[in-house]
């Protein structure tokens, strides 16, 4: 084994193909060399208000979506964070390590909480903290994540780094983040300048896991383009890997749907240039849309399977729980005997 993963999704809302690309098949396909650990972060989801009932259906949703992608919940522990007190426990601890100016620096906070800051919830503020606690109760090395949470995995190591130095312990490792795959930032199908977004109020901006074939293919052919052909390997960078980036500026939908197309074929930028360079968007829309269902229809066919046996999915929560717990709850006696709190029991 290489080392132990840790890697979280919201239950906040459908899943969609920037999930799958950005972070759930890579996290599928780590299971081979890591010790794997899931988690639904219910927590992180309540930072912005969900209904009650909606929070447990999208949980189980999420838990479908891991299954039914092929993470093995035999081999990997698949959970919900609230069931695993540590976690809310180490992130108190982490709220007093890191600085206001760490957290000031976010750029997702500063996203999410928009132009109404002094109506945003104390939780999506102190979210980055949770997400190091999150990770450091298992001591965990390398974290599978898509672009967006670059950032929040730096505060990570920087919480760890100051930690160990005040408690002059080499206690947390420093995480690496594992981004990678042709799709590690899915935009908007609406907008290609936007991420594609469980929030996003148009349904058409995303594809989400459980849409059918036809669903799929509608949302693709309204997926936004521009009138000229399909660029062609001329709009490689200098890398010969990614585009170059006046060509991915000018034409980001264009650059958006070659690279959901590379990730899905599994195949690197520059072939699926090569093969659609000078065709007409109509005739690539209809291959992407071949790829796409032939991936994601049974995923969603076996998600909705899943979603409606909800004794196996709490299941499978309830043993991962069992077996998160085992780990964290060592891991955080030893940081409260660390910080100095007296044990008395
Ligand atoms: P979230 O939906 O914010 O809980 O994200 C769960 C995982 O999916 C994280 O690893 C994100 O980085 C990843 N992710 C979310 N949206 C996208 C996107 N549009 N493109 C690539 N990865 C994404
Ligand atoms: N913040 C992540 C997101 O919104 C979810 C998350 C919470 C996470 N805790 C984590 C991801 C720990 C990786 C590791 O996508």
């Amino acid at each position: 084994m290489k080392g132990r993963i840790f890697s979280g999704v919201q239950p906040s809302g459908s899943l969609h193909i920037g999930n799958y690309l950005g972070m759930i098949r890579n996290a599928v396909a780590l299971q081979a060399d890591y010790e794997c650990i899931y988690c639904v972060v219910d927590l992180h989801a309540i930072t912005v208000r969900q209904e009650p009932e909606e929070l447990r259906a999208q949980t189980r949703e999420v838990t479908a979506a891991f299954l039914a992608s092929g993470i093995d919940p035999k081999t990997s522990i698949i959970f919900n964070q609230s069931q695993v007190a540590a976690h809310a426990e180490l992130a108190w601890i982490f709220n007093c390590v890191a600085r206001l100016g760490w957290l000031n620096r976010m750029t997702q906070f500063k996203e999410k909480a928009g132009k109404h800051r002094e109506n945003a919830s104390a939780g999506l503020y102190v979210y980055p903290a949770l997400m190091a606690a999150d990770i450091m109760a298992y001591k965990a090395t390398h974290v599978p994540v898509g672009e967006d949470q670059k950032q929040h995995l730096e505060f990570t190591r920087d919480v760890a780094l100051k930690f160990n130095h005040d408690f002059g312990a080499d206690f947390f490792p420093i995480v690496e983040p594992l981004i990678f795959g042709a799709a590690t930032r899915v935009m908007s199908l609406r907008d290609g300048t936007k991420k594609m977004s469980k929030s996003d109020p148009s349904g058409y901006s995303r594809i989400d896991m459980t849409d059918g074939p036809d669903l799929i293919a509608q949302k693709i052919r309204k997926a936004k383009t521009d009138p000229e052909p399909l660029p062609g390997p001329e709009a490689l960078a200098a890398d010969g890997l990614s585009l170059s980036s006046e060509v991915a500026v000018a034409r980001p939908e264009a650059f958006n749907l070659l690279s959901i197309y590379a990730s899905l074929a599994r195949k690197p930028l520059s072939e699926a240039l090569r093969v659609f360079g000078g065709v007409q968007f109509s005739d690539f829309k209809r291959q992407l849309t071949e790829v796409a269902v032939e991936h994601l229809g049974p995923i969603g066919t076996e998600m909705q399977r899943l979603m409606a046996d909800p004794g196996y999915v709490d299941g499978v929560l309830r043993d991962g729980a069992e077996r998160a717990d085992a780990i964290a709850g060592p891991i955080l006696r030893e940081v409260q005997d660390l910080v100095g709190f007296l044990r008395v029991k």
